[in-house]
């Protein structure tokens, strides 16, 4: 097993950072976790009662396009969360993703190894496999054939990770499912945390589409989960650089069927389909039995069912505490374009002042 004391997660202060932290230290409670964050999504309405707020030990707030070279001395392992972390950020903002994304988060790579860190760990997604055929599933063998920008950066990202890996800097990449449930600072720009919530506001699920593209999804513990193995247990000196498809092959669901979970737990929701919608290009159907060999009991645990009802568990307190009323308050987007009209950050996703802390 590796010795991975001193930990350093980007972008912690996000959807996914917080459950990891909290799992990660309940794990392994004699790691030091520090974390590293801009803080774009630090001061918005957040679900507090989904997990305890456990913390890094050290938090540092900073852009990892700015950081200073002396900043990674002394980490065992880096996790590498902080992007621009969907399709329509990334195609608003497309020269900020490349910017973010891409070349400061080679540098990241690239100072990590030269100051010794021993083990990267990469969140990249599906998504860059593009679209299959409608029942094809896709695998690690498949061709990579991203169609938006944010996809894009995430093959640019592995390319260049796969070329700078080595047995003294050991690299891994998780190709995550579409992430859905519970977490103490939600997002409802993901089509689960959606449905959900639209039901319990509305009773109704509109779905944009004809509900026929595939969507694989994993809940946010099983991806935590994931990059603690990534980080802690997966080892094989013989291959330096590793990019897996995390998810479970029982998770790739029609959007509609999607729909029809949600309404089985909340039976009064109506599902409304569009049925005059153009095909949806992101439509892809995931392999993930590599991923099942490799991490034996780290594989992801929580079914749809219970990552619904852990979603309906955090977000109907909220809703009868009178708060989490305007949707968009956790939609990644509508936060980033707030914040550069109340001219807290720039066009180019600056700060113009400290962030909030
Ligand atoms: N959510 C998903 O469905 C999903 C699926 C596959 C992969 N991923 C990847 O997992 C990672 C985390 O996703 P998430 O859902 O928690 O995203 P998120 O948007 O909720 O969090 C990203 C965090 O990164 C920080 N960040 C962004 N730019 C930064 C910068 N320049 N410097 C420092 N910090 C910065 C943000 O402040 C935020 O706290 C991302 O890399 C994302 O691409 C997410």
């Amino acid at each position: 097993m590796n010795i991975m004391n001193n930990i350093l997660i980007t972008g912690n202060q996000g959807y996914i950072g917080p459950a990891l932290v909290a799992i990660l230290k309940e794990q392994y409670p004699s790691s030091t976790v520090t974390g590293l964050d801009t803080g774009f999504f630090e001061s918005r309405p957040t679900i507090q009662r989904a997990y305890p707020q456990i913390l890094p030990d050290y938090q540092m707030v900073g852009d990892v396009r700015q950081l200073d070279a002396s900043v990674l001395s002394g980490f065992d392992a880096v996790i590498h969360l902080a992007a621009i972390s969907n399709d329509p950020m990334g195609e608003t903002f497309s020269d900020v993703t490349k910017q973010i994304n891409l070349e400061a988060s080679k540098d990241l790579a690239r100072r990590a190894k030269m100051s010794g860190v021993k083990r990267f760990v990469f969140a990249s997604s599906c998504s860059v496999y593009g679209a299959s055929d409608d029942n094809a599933f896709v695998n690690e063998e498949s061709p990579l054939v991203p169609v938006t920008t944010y996809a894009k950066s995430k093959v640019l990202m592995e390319k260049y990770l796969s070329s700078l890996a080595s047995p003294d800097f050991q690299v891994v990449c998780l190709r995550f499912a579409t992430a859905c449930g519970a977490s103490s600072r939600l997002r409802l720009d993901l089509v689960l945390n959606d449905f959900v919530y639209t039901a319990l506001t509305s009773n109704k699920i509109k779905i944009l589409s004809d509900g026929s593209p595939w969507r694989p999804l994993i809940d946010t513990q099983d991806m935590s989960r994931a990059l603690i193995w990534a980080c802690y247990k997966y080892s094989d000196s013989a291959l330096p650089f590793l990019a897996v498809n995390v998810g479970r092959n029982d998770n790739n669901f029609r959007i509609s069927e999607l729909a029809e979970c949600v309404a089985s737990q909340l039976p009064r929701t109506q599902i409304v389909l569009n049925k005059d919608a153009s095909p949806d290009k992101r439509s892809y159907k995931v392999d993930f039995n590599r991923f099942k060999q490799l991490a034996g009991a780290d594989v992801p645990q929580m079914c749809i069912t219970q990552s619904i009802s852990q979603l309906i568990d955090c977000i109907e307190p909220m809703l009868s505490q009178g708060g989490g009323t305007q949707m968009n308050d956790y939609k990644r987007l509508h936060i980033l374009k707030g914040l550069i009209e109340a001219k807290h950050l720039d066009s180019c996703l600056y700060w113009n002042r400290s962030p909030a802390v």
